[in-house]
C-alpha cells in the first residue's frame, strides 16, 4: 500500500485581537462604511498590535496545527512559510517558527513569496515533497503582516487588508487529501500589485527615496481575477482531474473581495451553504485567508468534515493556483484552540 500520499492532518489559525472598523477608517480619509461594504463585503479587519503579539500568535497557530495532526513538534521535518509581508526579513518566518516551537532538530526551513497564493503554492510544494518521499511531516505556515506594508493614506487599498496567520501539517500516509492542484504565474502583469523596496541606502549611488508600501491597481486586479483566473483555473483543474463541481462540498476562495467570491459561486452554481466567506470580519489576510476561513468554518459548523473543498488563491506576481482538497475529520479540533 502506498505510504507517500499527502494527508492534510491538522490545521490551525490565529488572528490578532485589535479590530479596525470601516468607521475607524473614516478618520484617515474620505470614505464610508457603506462604500467599503458595498464594494468589498468588508466591515472590519484585524491588525497585529506589536511584533511580540504577531510572533506569539504564530507560535499558537503552528502548535494548534501540530496538535490537531496528533504530532509532536519534533516530528516535523520541513517548515515552509508563505509570506510576502513578513514581520521581519531575517531571520526568515520559517526559521522563527523553528525557534518559537522549540524544535530541537536542524530541519530545513524556508520562506516563499507568492502573496495571496501562498497557501496553494505551499501546498503544491508540500505535495511534491511528500509524494517523492523526501519529507514525512511538513509544517506549512502562512503569515502576512499586511498592516505594516499598506499605505494608510491610500483609500483604494488600505480598506482591504488585515493581518492573520494560518498553519497546516501535511504528512505522508496511505490516503490522498490533495485530489488536484495546479499553480501558475504571469509576471508580465506584475505591476498590478507591487511594493518597491526603499532605494538610496548605498552612499555610492543616487538617492531616490521610495515609499515602501503596497501599490495596487484595484480595477486591473479585479478584472484579471474576476474574469479570468477563478473560472479558468477552477474549471480547468476540475476538468483535468475528472472532478465534477457538484461533487465538491465547499468553495474556499482567497478572501479578496466578496464580489469576486460571488462571481465564482454563481459560475459554479453553488448555493450559499457551499461557499465559505469570512471577509466581512477579517478583510483580506493575504496568504492566510484560505486557512483561516477553513479553520473558522469548521469551528463554527459551516464546514462539516469529512468533505472536499475547492481552494483557490491569487494575487501579486501575478500568481495564482487552485486545488481540490479533502478535509478529514479532526483536521481542526476545538479543544486545541489556544486563542479564546
Ligand atoms: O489579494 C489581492 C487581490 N486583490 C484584489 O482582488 C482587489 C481587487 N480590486 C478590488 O477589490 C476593487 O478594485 C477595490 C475594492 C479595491 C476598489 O473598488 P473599485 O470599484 O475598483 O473602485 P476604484 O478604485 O475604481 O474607484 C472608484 C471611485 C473613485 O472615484 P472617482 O475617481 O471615480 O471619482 C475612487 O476615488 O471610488 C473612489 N474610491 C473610494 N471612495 C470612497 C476609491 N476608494 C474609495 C474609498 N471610499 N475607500
Amino acid at each position: 500500500m502506498a505510504n507517500n500520499l499527502p494527508m492534510i492532518m491538522g490545521i490551525g489559525y490565529a488572528v490578532p485581537s485589535k479590530v479596525v472598523t470601516n468607521n475607524d477608517l473614516t478618520s484617515l480619509y474620505d470614505t464610508s462604511d457603506e462604500w467599503i461594504y458595498s464594494r468589498t463585503g468588508i466591515k472590519e479587519r484585524r491588525v497585529f498590535a506589536s511584533d511580540d503579539e504577531a510572533f506569539e500568535l504564530l507560535r499558537q497557530a503552528c502548535n494548534q496545527a501540530v496538535k490537531n495532526a496528533g504530532l509532536d513538534v519534533n516530528d516535523i521535518d520541513l517548515i515552509i512559510a508563505a509570506t510576502s509581508m513578513p514581520v521581519q526579513l531575517m531571520p526568515s518566518t520559517s526559521c522563527m517558527v523553528q525557534k518559537l516551537l522549540n524544535i530541537s532538530r536542524n530541519i530545513p526551513a524556508f520562506d516563499i513569496s507568492v502573496a495571496c497564493s501562498g497557501f496553494v503554492y505551499g501546498l503544491d510544494i508540500a505535495n511534491a515533497y511528500i509524494r517523492s518521499g523526501v519529507y514525512k511531516n511538513i509544517l506549512l505556515v502562512t503569515m502576512d503582516n499586511c498592516s505594516r506594508y499598506i499605505d494608510w493614506t491610500d483609500r483604494r487599498t488600505s480598506i482591504l487588508f488585515g493581518d492573520g496567520i494560518g498553519a497546516a501539517v501535511i504528512s505522508a500516509g496511505n490516503e490522498n487529501d490533495i485530489l488536484a492542484i495546479d499553480i501558475k504565474a504571469d509576471g508580465h502583469v506584475g505591476d498590478y500589485i507591487k511594493m518597491p523596496v526603499e532605494k538610496g541606502n548605498c552612499p555610492f549611488v543616487d538617492k531616490t527615496p521610495t515609499p515602501q508600501v503596497l501599490d495596487m491597481k484595484g480595477q486591473e486586479v479585479y478584472k484579471f481575477v474576476a474574469n479570468i483566473i477563478p473560472p479558468y483555473i477552477i474549471e480547468d483543474i476540475l476538468g483535468k482531474n475528472n472532478i465534477k463541481a457538484e461533487n465538491v462540498e465547499y468553495l474556499i476562495l482567497h478572501q479578496a473581495n466578496q464580489r469576486i467570491i460571488k462571481a465564482v459561486q454563481e459560475r459554479l452554481g453553488y448555493d450559499d451553504s457551499k461557499v465559505i466567506s469570512n471577509i466581512e470580519n477579517l478583510g483580506n489576510t493575504s496568504a492566510s485567508s484560505i486557512l483561516i476561513a477553513t479553520g473558522e468554518a469548521i469551528k463554527n459548523g459551516n464546514v462539516k468534515t469529512p468533505a472536499k473543498a475547492i481552494v483557490c488563491g491569487f494575487g501579486a506576481g501575478m500568481c495564482w493556483g487552485a486545488g481540490v482538497i479533502r478535509l478529514r475529520d479532526g483536521v481542526f479540533r476545538k479543544e486545541n484552540i489556544f486563542q479564546k
